[in-house]
């Protein structure tokens, strides 16, 4: 078989360190698994644009859109105006390759402590399938008067028919096939946002009729805060727009034991997806080996589990959890007991010592 073509954006901060550890866990576990992959670096992020004024050109867009995958570290720079790396890179990839889902998985591992008293890994254990390029992301707007005391400022959400039923299909076909309670949730505010979220209740009622073994179930985006740190365990998968969607997941994230746990994949199904970690680039941290990298190992997880690689990324996981439970003890008391570069060993270390 070919070997699959990945690009690698690491990006700033310590998006590359943490990358490492993902690119070394996924060379060991194609070995194992018999499959090839190509690693091709791009230098995209804040010091690129420092050094040259170019943020991301459409050369290298079209390029990306050649490979299979794309693996990202982070993308942020305390020199570079906040808005200027995120939209010109991170939302400029996800619009461009129309990555129309971004996946977050949420699962509390064992041995990893959770803010949420008396829940564990059975109670917390869900997908979010967020829409990924529309809603108040879209950029639909304007202002008027800026500076002057009458300023105006209008920012819209975007909802198409077919946007939202690709991302409301997509969501039923992922809650099928996890198969563990098949409940499917709609996160909206139908009472309050009655063009857009009626535009998504309608589409999920009418796809719903396609997946009659998959529960249906609505909660508002604000009920959905609450119950997500009350009762995590309702949850399986949750479907909603991109800007609800970008909340809940920072909720989620921290439920699961935070930011160094939490990966994500921005996905087109027929196309070419881009997974990250979504811990931000922590510049603060830059090259001290200090982050935990299993964020990123998760991502690489994701990003091989979608491109049909099942059996390696079942392998990484199981080699996560084991890392987790037994070397990563202290994590609970905020202290991760080894190098990043070490941690992404570990992993290794129980990959290869896998049958
Ligand atoms: C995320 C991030 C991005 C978003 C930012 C960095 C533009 O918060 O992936 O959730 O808002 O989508
Ligand atoms: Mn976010």
């Amino acid at each position: 078989m070919a070997p699959y073509k990945i690009a690698v954006i690491p990006g700033d901060g310590t998006g590359p360190e943490v990358v490492a550890e993902g690119i070394k866990v996924v060379q060991h576990v194609a070995e194992k698994c018999q499959f090839q992959c190509d690693f091709t670096y791009f230098n995209n992020g804040g010091d690129h644009y420092k050094a040259t004024g170019e943020i991301l050109s459409d050369d290298t867009i079209k390029q990306l859109s050649t490979f299979d995958a794309i693996y990202l570290g982070a993308i942020g720079h305390p020199d570079v105006q906040p808005g200027i790396l995120e939209k010109g890179i991170l939302l400029k990839l996800r619009f461009q390759l129309d990555q129309y889902i971004n996946l977050r998985p949420v699962k509390l591992y064992e041995g990893v402590e959770t803010p949420i008293k008396n829940k564990g890994p059975k109670e917390i254990d869900f997908v979010v399938v967020r829409e990924n390029t529309e809603g108040l992301y879209a950029g639909a707007g304007g202002n008027l008067k800026k500076g002057t005391p009458d300023e105006v400022a209008v920012q819209e959400s975007i909802n198409t028919r077919k946007g939202v039923e690709r991302c409301i299909r997509y969501a039923f076909d992922y809650c099928q096939k996890r198969n563990k309670s098949k409940k499917l949730t709609l996160c909206g505010k139908t009472n309050v946002l009655t063009y857009a979220f009626d535009l998504w209740e309608r589409t999920f009622h009418e796809v719903a009729k396609e997946y009659p073994d998959v529960q249906i179930d609505y909660a508002h985006v604000d009920a959905i805060c609450m119950w997500m740190v009350k009762n995590p365990e309702w949850f399986d998968v949750i479907v909603t727009d991109n800007m609800f969607g970008d909340i809940i997941t920072d909720l989620a994230a921290m439920i699961q034991g935070g930011m160094g746990i939490a990966a994500g994949g921005n996905i087109h199904p027929q196309g070419v997806s881009m997974f990250e970690p979504i811990g931000g680039s922590a510049p603060k941290y830059t090259g001290k080996q200090m982050i935990n990298p299993i964020a990123a190992i998760s991502a690489a997880q994701l990003m091989l589990d979608t491109l049909g690689q099942n059996k390696a990324a079942l392998m990484i996981e199981s080699a996560v959890m084991q890392v987790i439970k037994n070397d990563l003890k202290d994590l609970a008391a905020g202290k991760m007991g080894y190098t990043t570069s070490e941690v992404g060993d570990l992993v290794v270390e129980k990959i290869n010592a896998a049958v």
